[in-house]
């Protein structure tokens, strides 16, 4: 009956959030990427990615799109799906897409379906104070959240285009304020997109859970980058914290197993790759 766990490799248990609360406070950076298909989940798993996080940017690298509002519940589920078919060991997380967490009902709703039909350990949203009640009640329901602050891409369209985000005293306490409340309402992991490096290296110390940053700098417990700019697929102007690892590599696990190592050795992100307030 239980034979699926003895099929496991107990050299590379999956990864949950104990590891992770642990890489925190030994201060192992934590290598993270998105990705959006079986094949390439192999791939994040061979290159021993942490996290995996089935994003709502598949939007914008695999559909078209300018933005990721275009997103569906449908698109996220069926990609998440195909990711854990070839997911082992990283901690698979999902993103909520636009408008699927307008109440905490319809929040809980979507959570489960991301879990149970799409298998994913954990769901992230795009949050701030608007959202405290939200995260509260999925916690309360045993849903790992992952809560973003910083650049989110879901609200582009009201807040103007695609910038980087905290700068100035009081927008950087305001982000410090939400992060403290989201992680006392139940996040269990904060993501910080495009927001000055000093701001990242104060959050990351003011909160117990790991934080996770892109284009946060370098001081935030991991990293995370979106597969296809990693791999150099992604045409056009480039945010400035990315970093091409195909350069250099001799296949896409080699640019995979570089990236992990670069985080893991803290060379990426480099001074370049960094915002300031
Ligand atoms: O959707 C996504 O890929 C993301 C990352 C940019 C963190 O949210």
């Amino acid at each position: 009956m239980y034979t699926h766990l003895e099929q496991r490799d107990s050299t590379r248990p999956p990864v949950s959030l104990g590891p992770l609360d642990r890489m925190k406070r030994e201060g192992e950076k934590i290598a993270s990427i998105t990705c959006y298909d079986a094949s390439f989940a192999v791939l994040c798993d061979a290159a021993d990615a942490d996290v995996v996080l089935v994003g709502d940017s598949l939007g914008m690298v695999l559909q078209g799109h300018d933005t990721t509002v275009p997103v569906t519940m449908d698109d996220i589920v069926y990609h998440c799906r195909a990711v854990a078919r070839g997911n082992h060991r990283p901690f698979l997380m999902a993103d909520l897409p636009f408008a699927s967490y307008p109440t905490r009902d319809v929040a809980l709703k979507n959570s489960v379906r991301l879990m149970q039909e799409g298998n994913a350990a954990m769901v992230k949203l795009e949050s701030g104070p608007n959202q405290l009640e939200i995260v509260e009640f999925l916690a309360k329901h045993d849903i790992a959240v992952c809560a973003h602050l910083g650049l989110k891409p879901q609200s582009v369209h009201k807040t103007g285009g695609f910038r980087v985000q905290g700068k100035g005293s009081d927008a950087a306490r305001r982000m410090l304020e939400s992060a403290r409340s989201l992680e006392s309402a139940g996040a269990d992991i904060v993501l910080l997109e495009c927001i000055p490096s000093e701001l990242g290296a104060e959050i990351t110390k003011a909160v117990e859970v790991p934080v996770i940053g892109i284009g946060a700098g370098p001081a935030t417990d991991g990293q995370i980058l979106v597969l296809y700019d990693v791999l150099d697929i992604t045409s056009g102007r480039k945010p400035r914290f990315v970093k091409n690892f195909m350069e250099g590599a001799t296949s896409n696990l080699d640019a995979l197993r570089r990236y992990v190592r670069a985080v893991k050795d803290k060379s990426y992100p480099a001074p370049e790759h960094e915002f300031h307030a």
